[in-house]
Formats: C-alpha cells, structure tokens, sequence
C-alpha cells in the first residue's frame, strides 16, 4: 500500500486540532489595572496559553481595590462564571473564601517555596484559596536631587519629613514651580486610606486597629496625634486634592516632577525609573519615617495580591494551571526585574538581576517582613464593613470635620456595632 504523505499529514494535523480544541478553553482571567500590570501580567498569561492550546481573555478590573471587590461579590452572588482567574488582595481571603477553588490539588506543594505568612493568610478553613503573586508595604519615595539640593537627608520621622516638605516645596515653588508639593499619598475614602492610616496609627504606637485577639484597640492618644498629624500636612505640604488621591493620582503628580515625597508600593519604583521618566535616576527609596511618642516605630502596611480560581470557572483545571505558572519562580523574576513587584519566595530575594534592578528589594527587605498587617485574619467577613469605618474616620480629620480623638472615640463605638458578639 502507498502511502499519500499529504493526506496522511493533513490527517494528523486535524485529529490533533481537535484533540487540542477539545481541551481549549478561553480564561478570563484580570491582572491589576496599571500600565505594568498590564505588560508584567497579561503578556505572560498570553505566553502560556499560546503554549498551552488555550486563549486568555483579559478583564480589566475597577481601580480601587474597594471596587474591585464590590464587583467580584456581585459576579459571586449570581454565580457567574464570567471569571476564571481573578488577582485577589492581600485582605480578601476570608471575605470571598466561599467562592474561590482549594488550589492544594494543584500546587502540589509549591506553596512551601513561598513566604509561609502570606502562604498562612491565604489558607482558610485548612483551603488554599490563592497562591502569592506578588508582596507589598508601603514606602516613602523621595528626589534625591532636591534632598541635596537644599541640604537635607531621607527624613526619619514624620516631623523630619514635613520639615524638608516645607523646605523643598517653598523653594521649588519659589523657583517658578507653582504648582510643586511637599508629599503625596493616598487620602481617598478607599481601602487605600486604610492602608496609609494604618501606617500613621502604627508609628505613632497606636496599635492595628483591631488586635490579633479580636479586642478593639483603636481609641488611644498615639492613634488620635497620628490622624492629626496627617491633617496638618492637607493644604499645607500636600494639596487639598490629596482627599481624592488613590495610588495612580499620586504617582501622576510625582512622576511629573512635581512633588518631593511620596507613599506609595514598590511597582511605582520600575514605572519611575523608565525611558521616558522625567525622574529617572532621580529617585530614593527609604522606609516610612517613623512617629513619636510611647511605641513610636516606623512602619509599613503589608499589602500584596494572590492568584486564585473562582469556583464558578467552567475551566477549573486550566485556570489552576495558568495560576501555577503564573506564581511561578521564573515568572515571579520577571515581574520583578521588570515591573519591581516584589517576589513572595524568599529564595528570589538573593537573586542578583533583581535585586540590582530593585536595590530597594534588598536594601529594605526587613520593611517587608516586618510589615503590619490590616486586621483582616481577626476581623474575617467584616473586614471590609471594619476597614470601611476607619478610612472614614481618618478621611473625617483629614476635611477638619473631627479632631484625631473625636475620631478614634466614634470610630470604637461603630467597630463595636460591626462586632457585636463576634467577629
Ligand atoms: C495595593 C496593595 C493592596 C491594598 C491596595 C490599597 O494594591 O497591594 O494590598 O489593598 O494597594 O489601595
């Protein structure tokens, strides 16, 4: 018999078509919503599933993680399974916990390469809900040329930044710079106002708002001068706007040049740093200065974001596989050569190409496993109501609608309403 190689091959390339389409799926799956999130996250999704037979959809979700949320509990309520992989923050396990895939079928034991906190903080009801993606704390991020020019060092405290704020900005503006700020950071009624007052609170010996044990520890005088202390810097080192700025609104003002400080995660560092940056090289990194007063410390709020698989995805098994890879060594290096995201395995922390791409990763790595957690893991699936009333107290003092104490006293009475019984 002759063979009729054309047919033979045009054969075997459709029942490989199909055995391939059989298994394709198309995963919807969201990244975060920044540039780099967007070229350190989709490109490589898109990667695998060329690799894998599959197609990624990319969902582009709401900016504030406050919104994100509210959207993925509505998706959640319907059952829908518009969404396959979703990136989830740092404060969500417990909320979602009921909607999300145990990923230990998966992982296979990966988890143990990661951070044990973060592998813990994801780890519900004995459930792995979502593997590390990438970690993160708040930082101060300051022009090393202006810090020179008039004089000055990183500042330590708080009083040291709003000094050299003060400085800077009354000679930048005097300079012709009108517009120029002292310091810009997150003041939005949004879950980010919760992670910037956290880190005044904590310095300031003020405690975490609610305690690991569940008790309600958030009326004290520390707590009360940290909230007062922000006030003063609205509309004198910062700008009235600031009540408005999320992460993005404050890095816009800061990456034109036209702030001294800024409080913001490690991703702002790459997108600072590029080509066409008008503050390349021109930027410092410390750690937050640090309060006064009894229990006074810097600190830094633990933030960071995981992969997890909705249960309402109709491709579990893909999804799963696409988070594995995802959260992967090699793809975590990428991401964070490129887009400074800060690993969640300890190992990439030695690693030279990273930490010469991100001296900051290495310089300031007891800022990020010292960070202090949001009191998530206490609070469980009131979390967002508890962390809800405390941005609201903190946006309060910063209008001058209430003193830092007024604030902290109400704000104890409302967590007391939230927790009732229990958390
Ligand atoms: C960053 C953090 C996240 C936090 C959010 C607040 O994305 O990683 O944990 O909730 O900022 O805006």
């Amino acid at each position: 018999m002759k063979f009729n190689t054309t047919r033979l091959l045009a054969a075997v390339t459709l029942a490989y078509g199909a055995a391939l389409s059989a298994h394709a799926a198309t995963i919807t799956m969201s990244c975060g919503t920044n540039a780099a999130d967007l070229e350190y996250c989709g490109k490589y999704a898109e990667e695998w599933a060329k690799k894998n037979g599959h197609t990624i959809k990319m969902y582009s979700p709401p900016a504030s993680t406050t919104d994100n949320l509210a959207l993925l509990r509505q998706q959640f309520a319907a059952k829908s399974s518009d969404f396959d992989v979703l990136m989830i923050d740092v404060v969500w396990p417990g909320v979602i916990k009921d909607h999300l895939v145990d990923l230990k079928k998966y992982s296979k034991g990966a988890e143990s390469k990661h951070f044990p906190a973060i592998v813990a903080n994801n780890t519900v009801d004995g459930k792995l809900l979502g593997m590390p993606f990438f970690t993160d704390a708040g930082l101060l991020f300051y022009r090393k040329d202006l810090v020179e020019k008039y004089g000055l060092k990183a500042p330590n405290t708080w009083d040291e930044l709003t000094a050299a704020a003060t400085k800077i900005q009354e000679g930048e503006r005097k300079a012709g710079s009108a517009d120029f700020q002292g310091f810009v950071f997150q003041a939005k009624a949004y879950e980010g106002l919760s992670c910037d007052a956290l880190e005044w609170v904590a310095s300031f010996g003020g405690g975490e708002i609610v305690d690991k044990a569940g008790n309600i520890t958030i009326n004290n005088p520390g707590a009360a001068k940290a909230l007062d202390t922000a006030a003063s810097w609205v509309g004198t080192i910062a700008p009235g706007g600031v009540l408005n700025y999320n992460e993005e609104d404050a890095r816009g003002v800061w990456q034109n040049g036209k702030a001294a400080f800024m409080r913001n995660w490690p991703y702002a560092w790459s997108l600072g740093q590029a080509a066409d940056s008008p503050i390349k090289g021109k930027i410092g990194v410390a750690a937050l200065p640090g309060g006064s007063g009894a229990g006074a410390k810097k600190a830094a709020t633990l933030g960071g974001w995981q992969l997890a698989v909705s249960k309402y995805s109709k491709n579990v098994d893909a999804a799963a596989a696409l988070v594995m890879y995802m959260t992967s060594p090699e793809i975590q290096k990428k991401r964070a050569v490129g887009g400074s995201y800060n690993p969640t395995i300890p190992e990439l922390y030695k690693d030279k190409d990273i930490v010469t791409a991100n001296p900051f990763m290495g310089e300031l790595l007891d800022v990020f496993t010292n960070a202090v957690a949001r009191p998530a893991t206490a609070t469980g699936l009131k979390y967002p109501e508890v962390s809800n009333a405390f941005w609201d107290a903190a946006h309060d003092v910063m209008e001058k609608k209430a003193t830092g104490a007024e604030a902290v006293k109400k704000l104890e009475g409302k967590l007391k309403q939230i927790k009732r019984a229990k958390w």
